[in-house]
């Protein structure tokens, strides 16, 4: 089935456009990736120097989803928000992985829609998806139900999503574990829960893209972590604009997503730049490394 069918049948029509406004730019994004690798003297509101990418990719999203109309405000790691007379509320990590790009690893980009105005709670997540450009450009979605996701193909007349799969969903137990950040610097608990996963024969995996490293979660079963350091205790990742949204996702394909203590969808973030620690991947690791280090981290 092609997207624009599926879409219009799983979301709200205000939303379903919005999707499609982004499959349209990620086409655009894909292309223009060859000749666009430059590094820029800009930064970003995290103080990180941005990718010729990151601002293409900021500027062509925005500039789309406010096209549709649809958009209450767009709010984005690489720029200050922009608000309209739309309902829906959009926020989104354009370019995600962009330590990425000049050496063809995947990079991606991240949507979260919420009905209330930002920064709001978890639950007024209506939807999310991204996209990753890797050998293969994808679209993974979930309207909180299920995860599907599309593959784009060459056809006459151009580039097309198709539905490739219907309801993804991560294994109870798995094979693989991907943690970002320096071993020395990661909490005690984290460090001896990777040496117990290591001691069951599971294996590394990590490619540096949040999307990357979670679609190898998604496919086989497993944890991913950007834990809780000893000098950033608050973790690396953003809320809105990354973890709630993989968080959601991972939720609908019957995963599970904690910042060590707490279901990160029970979190209330108070502002657009909130990091967080997350564990996110099969439902019982997560569970247990969450209970190892709510008794031994305080
Ligand atoms: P971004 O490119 O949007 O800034 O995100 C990078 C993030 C995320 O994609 C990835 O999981 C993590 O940073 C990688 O960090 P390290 O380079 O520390 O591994
Ligand atoms: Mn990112
Ligand atoms: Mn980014």
């Amino acid at each position: 089935m092609m997207l624009e069918e599926y879409i219009r049948s799983l979301l709200p029509s205000d939303e379903a456009s919005v999707v499609s406004a982004c499959a349209e730019v990620s086409l655009k994004i894909w292309e223009e990736m060859p000749r666009r690798k430059a590094v820029l003297s800009t930064t970003n509101p995290y103080g990180e120097k941005q990718a010729e990418l990151d601002v293409l990719s900021d500027n062509l999203f925005r500039k789309r989803i406010l096209e549709t109309g649809e958009a209450a405000e767009v709010v984005s790691e690489e720029s200050p928000p922009t608000h309209s007379k739309g309902k829906v509320h959009v926020a989104m990590d354009p370019l995600d992985g962009s330590s990425n790009i000049d050496t063809n690893n995947p990079v991606g980009s991240i949507f979260c829609l919420f009905t209330e105005r930002l920064p709001c709670p978890a639950k007024y997540i209506s939807s999310a998806f991204y996209f990753t450009y890797g050998p293969m450009l994808t679209l993974t979605l979930s309207s909180g139900k299920q995860v599907c996701r599309f593959v784009v193909s060459k056809r006459e007349g151009g580039y097309i999503f198709t539905l490739a799969e219907e309801s993804l969903k991560i294994k109870e137990e798995g094979e693989i574990y991907s943690f970002g950040a320096q071993r020395r610097e990661w909490i005690e608990p984290v460090l001896r829960y990777v040496e117990k996963l290591e001691d069951r024969g599971m294996k590394l995996r990590y490619c540096g893209t949040f999307v990357g490293d979670f679609n190898q979660i998604l496919k086989y079963g497993g944890i991913f972590g950007y834990p809780a350091t000893k000098s950033k205790p608050r973790g690396k990742l953003r809320v809105i604009y990354e973890v709630l949204p993989i968080s959601f996702i991972a939720r609908a394909a019957s995963g599970y997503s904690s910042n060590g203590k707490n279901d990160i969808l029970s979190l209330e973030p108070s502002s657009l730049e909130e990091t967080t620690p997350i564990y996110v991947g099969s439902k019982a690791l997560v569970k247990e490394l969450e209970s190892t280090i709510s008794r031994e981290y305080t």
